[in-house]
């Protein structure tokens, strides 16, 4: 890289399997519903990690837009902040389901900027209840966080089974395990 390029790279990508509650960055992303009160999948983990404390301040939320992303701290979690976005459920991919996925990553790189977070984790958002498939969902992650401009230095994507972390390998080239 020539001298100088340095303040506009964007962050180092990484993929790894396993599970993004104990994931020891400034920021993890939730796989959130609008209404930011909780679910299954990687939502439930990380609220049964956070500890109760995290469905209290979520409650005063009033919920999220699909796309969109909010903030809170990680309580009881190793990450300081939890940074919830509300991922399109798929509908076979005619209702705007890549947008609105592209702005969940934008979204969350921007509640990361606010707050400094240097290093984020991110989860395959809508890849697991939501029914997005998982090598267009990669794609998009992948080409959104490379396109946003932000001063995050390290993106995460942590894959909870083979299938998702073989589709991420893919797109990023060989990682270590
Ligand atoms: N760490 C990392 N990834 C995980 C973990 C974990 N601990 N657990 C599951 N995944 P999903 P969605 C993966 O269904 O499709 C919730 O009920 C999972 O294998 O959690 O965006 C919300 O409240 C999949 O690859 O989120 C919403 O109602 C990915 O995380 C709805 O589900 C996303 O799967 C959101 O659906």
């Amino acid at each position: 890289m020539a001298a100088g390029d340095a303040g506009r790279s964007g962050p180092r990508l990484e993929a790894a399997l396993g599970d993004i509650t104990i994931e020891p960055v400034d920021a993890i992303v939730n796989a959130a519903n609008s209404s930011l009160l909780g679910g299954g999948g990687v939502d439930g983990a990380i609220h049964r990690a956070a500890g109760p404390e995290l469905l209290a301040r979520c409650r005063t939320l009033g919920g999220c837009d699909t796309g969109d992303a909010r903030i809170t701290p990680g309580f009881r979690l190793q990450a300081r902040w939890v940074i919830h976005t509300v991922g399109p459920v798929w509908h076979g991919g005619t209702r705007g389901e890549p947008d609105l996925l592209e702005s969940c990553y934008r979204s969350s790189l921007a509640r990361a900027d606010e707050v400094g977070a240097e290093s984020v984790a991110f989860p395959a958002i809508s890849t697991g209840v939501y029914g997005y498939p998982t090598e267009p969902a990669a794609a998009v992650a992948v080409s959104t966080v490379r396109s946003t401009p932000t001063k995050v230095r390290l993106v995460r994507f942590v894959c909870f089974n083979a299938e998702t972390f073989d589709a991420y390998r893919a797109l990023l080239g060989s990682q270590p395990l």
